[in-house]
């Protein structure tokens, strides 16, 4: 990745942070299978000292922070200046007072080894510029598995991949489905040296009680890669493409609320002794 590319990738995080900040109640709604997969793999409790990657618009920070109190903290970290900024305002709202927040980029985490007893990231590993580098400080990762699997993702690209031609993708490149691949993410765990490394398969459904309307809006707002793919459309076949997810996302909503089976990989590994 090019420092230009690099620098473009995280400009549309900072788009993105105040959507995912609008919408904050639905996605730790959508996503919580995945926090508490998490906290469960990586056996969080009382008292630990925990290091967020990626954390967003706050999670699963938030959530751990009420875990590991009184004595635990977390310290929150994200590249993304909105994303700091949002997930920090959160926390004040809920009068927590034992996250602390640092804007850094996963690959280069600005704290003295043996800071903390456990590493988390949610959903942001693929993202990251340098896996291995980063991997070698974070013990415990979680991730997207395949889009066929997750339609949450690809009914909507799907359709608009139809309409906006897209270029060939590298499959190193930062994407949400990077390390779908079962072992890719368990491989540069164990390259970064990761001892006990396993890889587990979530399948969960992202739910919550919202309308096909919401969740469109929801999903062309909060993605970078959909708002660029959006903006290649000519307004003219906007209703078209519209319609056309709608039909493919149909059943999802057959119960009046949104429903969508989902599949994702939680790959923890251990810090060696040494
Ligand atoms: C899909 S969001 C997940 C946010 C949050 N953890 C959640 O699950 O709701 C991905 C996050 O990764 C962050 N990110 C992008 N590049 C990164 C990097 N090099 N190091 C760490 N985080 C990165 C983005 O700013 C964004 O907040």
């Amino acid at each position: 990745m090019t420092p230009e590319e690099q620098n473009k990738a995280l400009d549309a995080w900072q788009t993105s942070a105040r959507y995912w900040d609008k919408y904050r109640v639905l996605i730790a709604q959508m996503f919580a299978p995945l926090t508490s997969g998490l906290v469960e793999e990586a056996r969080i409790g009382i008292g630990q000292e925990v290091l967020d990657i990626g954390g967003g618009s706050g999670e699963p920070s938030l959530t751990i922070s009420c875990i590991v109190v009184p004595t635990g903290s977390v310290m929150y970290t994200d590249p993304v200046a909105g994303m700091v900024e949002t997930a920090q305002a959160e926390a004040g709202r809920r009068g927590l007072t034992n996250i602390h927040f640092r804007q850094c980029s996963a690959d280069d985490l600005p704290f003295a080894d043996r800071t903390f007893d456990v590493a988390v990231s949610r959903l942001s590993a693929m993202f990251f510029v340098d896996p291995v580098a980063a991997v070698r400080e974070a013990l415990r990762v979680i991730l997207w598995g395949p889009k066929e699997a997750n339609p949450f993702f690809s009914t909507v690209t799907d359709v608009i991949d139809r309409f906006v031609e897209a270029p060939r993708q590298d499959p190193d490149a930062p994407d949400a489905f990077r390390f779908a691949l079962p072992g890719k993410l368990a491989g540069i765990l164990e390259n970064a040296d990761a001892k006990n490394v396993i890889e587990r398969k979530l399948n969960f459904e992202i739910k919550a009680p919202i309308s096909f309307e919401q969740f469109w809006q929801l999903r062309t707002e909060m993605s970078g890669t959909l708002r660029e793919k959006m903006a290649k459309l000519a307004p003219a076949q906007l209703p078209t493409v519209k319609q056309a997810v709608a039909d493919a996302a149909r059943r999802y909503f057959a119960s009046g609320t949104m429903s969508f089976p989902a599949e994702a990989l939680i790959v923890s590994g251990r810090k060696s002794a040494a």
